[in-house]
Formats: structure tokens, C-alpha cells, sequence
């Protein structure tokens, strides 16, 4: 899909047949009343619009949507009317519910291309830019489909090529084409993190991430990529990570990305992200209800990928690394069973009760790695716990962190892209839960508290940096009818390295 912004009123680009377009959308408030674009383009068409909010057939209700055709003075072939609810009540959530309606539609039509007058509303607190950004990622979640896999795909409907937003009285500035610029870029990193973790478990194994990892370094100069052997992670001491793999016949990876935006002597963000490919539970096997979700026990990782291509995309003038330290969680005559007790990266021994814990055992190892790279910030995400989606559902992202600003900027970015996250404490007192009579730490906490148990295990391995931790259990896919890879938190953390650049550090 290719968007752009135009500056002009609906009525100069509809009616002239040189800005001819296959579509043209204006929003209707509840009440009938319309907004500005669609005043103009009433007053042009002779009042059409109005007549036909006065018969009752588009009330404003939000995310309700009406295809016109053959509106007269109108050279765009059709005009599709958005209901945007309430104007009072016009806010962020609203706005993006009427967008993924909006699009819906759109991609409904055989449309080649559309003119969206939708970036000027009065959102509550947000500008054109945040509006532009809001209705490029939901054009892009509405056409996405995983169809791959299938033996006869449908034949490809999807005829909208174009989308330009239409603009009243803004000057399309150098901010909105940027944030145009960045919005797609988000978006396209968000499709490669569904691909990724809608693939099943037999095609996306370590091997396969590692795979991606080295196409990404080859189509983006700015990245480099290198792989850590099981050999390699063995002379590391990362018994940890590799007391994860031992049940399973796909051999485990570590796979660094580094890309380089700015000055070499600038510290880097590292990202950390969980990436089992299966997790069966291993000797700790899972019921067999819904496991074969189990296959997006990688999405942390795919999060990575998906930033990683994002920033080399906009050319952020930043440095990241990013880590995924990936494996398959199998039971079998080589795993290892509960009272094992293993010796990580860091010295720090771990008697495993429960090898259902495994995600935490392999991010302890990349995030006692991580300091390699003497990190300004460490991020990492991770579908750790089902307590975080007992705790938040399936609309926030557990967040923890050792440093109360970086929380801060995590919630910001979350709540700026609409992945939003929620601070989660990570206090002392819960800590007693992970000892051990035998180890150091056990790697499960009990019942009480299991996704900040989880947190505090990690917590124990990155206290020479910044840090923060995403329990993205809850928001990386959705289950049932649905099913399938949200691309979240890819959102939330491009917006956070873009506000880093923006700010200056
Ligand atoms: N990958 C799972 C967490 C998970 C479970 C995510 C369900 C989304 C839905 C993780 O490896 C795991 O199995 N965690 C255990 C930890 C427990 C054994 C302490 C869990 O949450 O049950
Ligand atoms: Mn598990
Ligand atoms: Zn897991």
C-alpha cells in the first residue's frame, strides 16, 4: 500500500477528474451532523449527503459506515460516509474504532485507491500526525491475512493500492509526512511479527528466526547479525538457557542484532526477546487443551524483528541491539525434570521445580549477555506468565521495571500508539517466594503473584543496568475465532525509541 498527504478541499480534488479517486470518505457526528470535509463536499454535491442523513440511513453512530455512488458533482466514484459517534466523546479509542470500521469498508469496495478526509478531527488530546499514524496501522491490521500455508489461497482480493489523506486546512508538514513515514514502518513491522508468530512450530524453529535474522542484516546495511551455537553458549557458561533445549531435537540459537544509527560511542537499547518455539512445557508437560498456541511462545522474539526492521526502516538516528535466545521446550529421555538444579551465565545456580518456567531461564543467560554491549537500557519481552493474563486479560501488557522513569516512557509510548502497557511493582516482598533449599533461587514462585514472581526472577540478572521487563502473554495473540498474532508490542516500543531520538538522548 502506498499513502501520501494532500492538502486541498474535497470538493477541488473530487471534482476535478485529474485528482480523480476510486473513493472519497468524510466523517458524520452523531446527530447527522458533519464534520468540515463533509460539509464542503455537501455543499458541492447539492446537498445529497444531507438528504440522505435526513431519511435516517447514517446517524453518525460510530463505526457505522454508508457507500454512496454516483454522488453528483462528485468525480471520485464513490463517497463512503464514516460515522464517528458523539463529537464530545471523540477520544483516542473512538477514534481508532471508527478507523478499523473505516478501512473495513474501504477494502470492502473495489476501490484502487481512496482519499481519506479523516486526520483534522477533533480527537481529544491528539493531533492530525496521531490521527494519520492511528489510520495507517489500522489499513494495515484490517488487510492482513496469514494464507500461506494454505494448499488453494484465496485469490488475492485486495485492489486498494492508495490511500492519500486529504487535508482542510493543514499544510502537509515535514511532522506529518514523518509520522506517515514512521506509522508505516510500524505497521510493516508489525506484519512481520504476525508472520512470524502465526507460523506453526514445525516451520518457525530457532534455526528459522536465525534465518530472519541474517535476511533482515542482508536487506538493511545498518544491521548485523551473528548466531551463538549451542557449542558457543556452552563456552559462555549458559547452562541455563541450554537446560531449556536439552529435551529437543531442533538445535537452540542465540541471535544478536545490531544496528547502528548513530555515533559508535553511543550506548545502545538492548532488546531482549523470549523466543521458544514450542513450548510443550517439557517434563512439566502442559494439558493438551489449546497448546498448539504454545507455537506464538516466540512473539517476544518476533517483537525484536519486527523493531528491529521498523528503526532500520526510518533510518532512527539510534543505536539497539537486539538479542533472542530461542529454543523448543520438549519433553523427552534428555530433558531436564524438576529438581535439576543448573548453573547460569551469571554463577548464580537454579534448581528448576517446574520446566514449564522455561522462558525465564532462558532470558536470565541473554540478559546477563546483554551487558556486553554495555547497554544504556535493557528492554525485554516475553509471553512469560499466564498469571499476567489471569492479572491484566488481553488489553495491557505487564510492565515492570528498576527504574521508575523508564516505566514512565514505556506507559507513554503505550499509551501514544494505543499498546498499552500497565505498571506492575516488582517490591522486595515477593522476592522470598523463589528460594530454594538447594540453589539459589528456584525458578517458580507459587501461585500468588506468578507474573511478578516471574519479574523478580528476572530482576536478579539485571541489576547492573536500566531495565525493564513486558509480560506480553496476554496481548501478543488473540485465541478463539480470531486467532492469530497481534504484532504488539512493536508499537509501543518503535514509539519509545522514536521519542528517545526525539528527545535527545
Ligand atoms: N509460555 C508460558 C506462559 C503462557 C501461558 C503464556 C499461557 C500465554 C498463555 C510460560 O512458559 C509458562 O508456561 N509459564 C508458566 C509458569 C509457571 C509454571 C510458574 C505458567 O504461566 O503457567
Ligand atoms: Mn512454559
Ligand atoms: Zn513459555
Amino acid at each position: 500500500m502506498e499513502f501520501s498527504i494532500k492538502q486541498g478541499s474535497p470538493e477541488k480534488h473530487v471534482s476535478s477528474a485529474k485528482l480523480r479517486s476510486g473513493c472519497v470518505m468524510v466523517g458524520v457526528f452523531d446527530g447527522g451532523k458533519l464534520a468540515d470535509s463533509a460539509q464542503v463536499l455537501d455543499t458541492s454535491a447539492q446537498h445529497y449527503i444531507s438528504e440522505i442523513i435526513a431519511r435516517g440511513d447514517m446517524t453518525g453512530k460510530a463505526a457505522s459506515t454508508l457507500l454512496l455512488h454516483n454522488v453528483p458533482n462528485v468525480a471520485s466514484e464513490r463517497v463512503l460516509l464514516l460515522g464517528l459517534g458523539k463529537r464530545a466523546e471523540l477520544d483516542s479509542r473512538q477514534y481508532r474504532d471508527c478507523m478499523r470500521a473505516a478501512m473495513r469498508a474501504l477494502q470492502a469496495t473495489s476501490a484502487k485507491d481512496a482519499l481519506l478526509y479523516l486526520a483534522e478531527l477533533p480527537v481529544k488530546g491528539r493531533d492530525s500526525a496521531w490521527c494519520i499514524s492511528q489510520a495507517v496501522l489500522a489499513a494495515y491490521e484490517t488487510a492482513y491475512r496469514f494464507d500461506r500455508l494454505k494448499s488453494k489461497p484465496e485469490k488475492d482480493k485486495k485492489v486498494l493500492r492508495k490511500i492519500q489523506f486529504g487535508l482542510l486546512t493543514e499544510k502537509p508538514s515535514s511532522a506529518l509526512e514523518s509520522a506517515l513515514t514512521q506509522a508505516v514502518a510500524i505497521a510493516q513491522g508489525m506484519v512481520l511479527a504476525k508472520d512470524l508468530g502465526n507460523l506453526p512450530g514445525n516451520v518457525c524453529t530457532p534455526s528459522y528466526l536465525a534465518q530472519q535474522a541474517i535476511t533482515l542484516a542482508k536487506t538493511h546495511k545498518s544491521i548485523k547479525t551473528t548466531v551463538l551455537e549451542e557449542k558457543d553458549m556452552q563456552k559462555l557458561g549458559m547452562g541455563s538457557l541450554l537446560s531449556v533445549t536439552q529435551g529437543s531435537a531442533e538445535p537452540a540459537k542465540l541471535i544478536t542484532l545490531e544496528y547502528h544509527g548513530a555515533d559508535k560511542k553511543q550506548k545502545p537499547v538492548v532488546l531482549v526477546g523470549k523466543g521458544i518455539t514450542f513450548d510443550s512445557g517439557g517434563i512439566s508437560l502442559k494439558p493438551g487443551a489449546e497448546m498448539d498456541e504454545m507455537k506464538y511462545d516466540m512473539c517476544g522474539a518476533a517483537s525484536v524483528l519486527g523493531v528491529m526492521q521498523a528503526i532500520a526502516e526510518m533510518g532512527l538516528k539510534l543505536n539497539v541491539v537486539g538479542i533472542i535466545p530461542s529454543s523448543d521446550n520438549m519433553p523427552s529421555g534428555t530433558a531436564t525434570k524438576p529438581g535439576d538444579i543448573v548453573t547460569s551465565m551469571s554463577g548464580q545456580t537454579i534448581e528448576i521445580l517446574n520446566t514449564d518456567a522455561e522462558g525465564r531461564l532462558v532470558l536470565c543467560d541473554a540478559l546477563t549477555y546483554a551487558a556486553k554491549f554495555e547497554p544504556d537500557t535493557v528492554i525485554d519481552i516475553a509471553t512469560l506468565t499466564g498469571a499476567c493474563v489471569i492479572a491484566l486479560g488481553h488489553v495491557a501488557s505487564g510492565l515492570y521495571s528498576n527504574q521508575d522513569k523508564l516505566a514512565q516512557e514505556l506507559l507513554a509510548a503505550g499509551e501514544q500508539t494505543q499498546d498499552r502497557a500497565w505498571h506492575m511493582p516488582l517490591w522486595e516482598e515477593y522476592q522470598s517466594q523463589l528460594d530454594s533449599n538447594f540453589a539459589d533461587m528456584q525458578n517458580i514462585g507459587g501461585r500468588p503473584a506468578g507474573s511478578i514472581t516471574a519479574a523478580c526472577f528476572l530482576s536478579r540478572y539485571t541489576k547492573e543496568y536500566r531495565w525493564a521487563h513486558l509480560d506480553i502473554a496476554g496481548t501478543a495473540w488473540k485465541s478463539g475465532k480470531e486467532k492469530g498474532a497481534t504484532g504488539r508490542p512493536v508499537p509501543l516500543l518503535a514509539q519509545y525509541l522514536i521519542n528517545r531520538v526525539a528527545g535527545g538522548k
